[in-house]
């Protein structure tokens, strides 16, 4: 390293090449992922899918490390990383509960199901309650309309929910940990 470079202030990006250098691998899949897109910039969405797949989330240093990658602007990362609701940025909870916001669950009472969930959990879509224990979170349309409304725990689908049986399914899932 030249005397200019060392003299530099420390930025993100030279931060994130630190992570890297000190060997974790998944920044190399990454890295083999760009590298296959070509670097090209509308390859974003599936490198940050890849990212998400390697590191279970989309933490800052790797939103950094992908713009830096793909010669992006952080802040245009940072926007399409939050602006579609597959990727998540903070660690999911143990357990996940998905509730479909769709027309056909909305017509048939998602939103109560939703405020319930927010008020027995104490946090909002999109938010893991401060103990990990679960992640809320809601999708536009499961392809399941014909069992409006549709929640999915922990991955498994379930129509015909009501606000009684999705916080049936919280308390037992809370009670766990006890
Ligand atoms: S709208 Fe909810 S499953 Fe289609």
């Amino acid at each position: 390293m030249n005397s200019a470079s060392a003299a530099q202030k420390k930025t993100p990006k030279q931060a994130l090449s630190a992570t890297h250098a000190s060997g974790d691998k998944r920044f190399k899949m990454l890295d083999a992922t760009i590298k296959r897109y070509q670097y090209q910039q509308d390859a974003l969405i599936e490198v940050l899918h890849k990212a998400q797949e390697l590191f279970g989330y989309l933490e800052s240093d790797v939103l950094y490390y992908v713009a830096h990658s793909l010669k992006l602007p952080p802040s245009r990362v940072y926007g399409v990383a939050t602006f579609y609701h597959l990727f998540s940025l903070a660690p999911s909870g143990a357990h996940t509960c998905v509730v479909c916001t769709g027309t056909a669950c909305y017509v048939k009472g998602a939103q109560t199901i939703l405020t319930e969930l927010e008020k027995s959990a104490r946090i909002h879509a999109g938010e893991t309650t401060p103990d990990s224990q679960l992640s809320l979170l809601t999708a536009r349309c499961l392809g399941a309309c014909g069992i409006a409304p549709a929640v999915v725990f922990d991955g498994k689908v379930l129509g015909n929910q009501t606000a009684e049986s999705v916080c049936e399914w919280l308390r037992h899932c809370f009670a766990e940990r006890n």
